[in-house]
């Protein structure tokens, strides 16, 4: 199966940012563990983070094109701002799990509201880096059982 891990804006300060919020890994770090955990899978993944919004939405519907079969998505502060997101990943109609480093819910108010959540096949926030590795392994399980 081939699955795309998505991150979005200001996610490649991870390491520097907030680390008392996001944790101490980089990017990078994650990445290459996720890496390292698809192949152990047999899963094909292929990682990419943009700040543009833009750059998602085309990554997003070419994902379609290129048969990718279910997405991991952080989708940063797009998260609470951006129908143009939900609409693309509800136009793909490419199942995705949204994942959050920091746990949403108890941070300000406006961090609460998701665009996505109710589309995605779960939500996994709060568990910092970790929280990748559980989705990758969850959307492992869901292609299991849905193909
Ligand atoms: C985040 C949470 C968002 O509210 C925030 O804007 C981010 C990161 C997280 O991983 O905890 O950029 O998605």
């Amino acid at each position: 199966s081939r699955l795309l891990l998505l991150n979005g804006p200001n996610l490649n300060l991870l390491g520097t940012r907030e680390p008392d919020i996001y944790g101490s890994q980089t990017l990078n770090d994650i990445e290459h563990q996720l890496r390292q955990q698809a192949e152990q899978l047999n899963l094909v993944l292929d990682c990419r983070q943009s700040n543009a919004e833009h750059q998602l939405l085309e990554w997003i519907h070419e994902a379609r094109t290129t048969h990718v079969d279910f997405i991991l998505i952080n989708p940063g502060a797009f998260t609470h701002t951006s129908i143009a997101l939900r609409d693309a990943l509800a136009g793909v109609a490419i199942p995705f799990i949204e994942v959050h480093l920091s746990n949403i819910h108890a941070r300000e108010a406006f961090r609460k509201h998701s665009y996505l959540s109710d589309l995605a096949v779960g939500v996994i926030c709060g568990l910092g880096a970790q929280g990748y590795g559980l989705a990758l392994q969850a959307a492992q399980q869901h292609l299991q059982h849905n193909s």
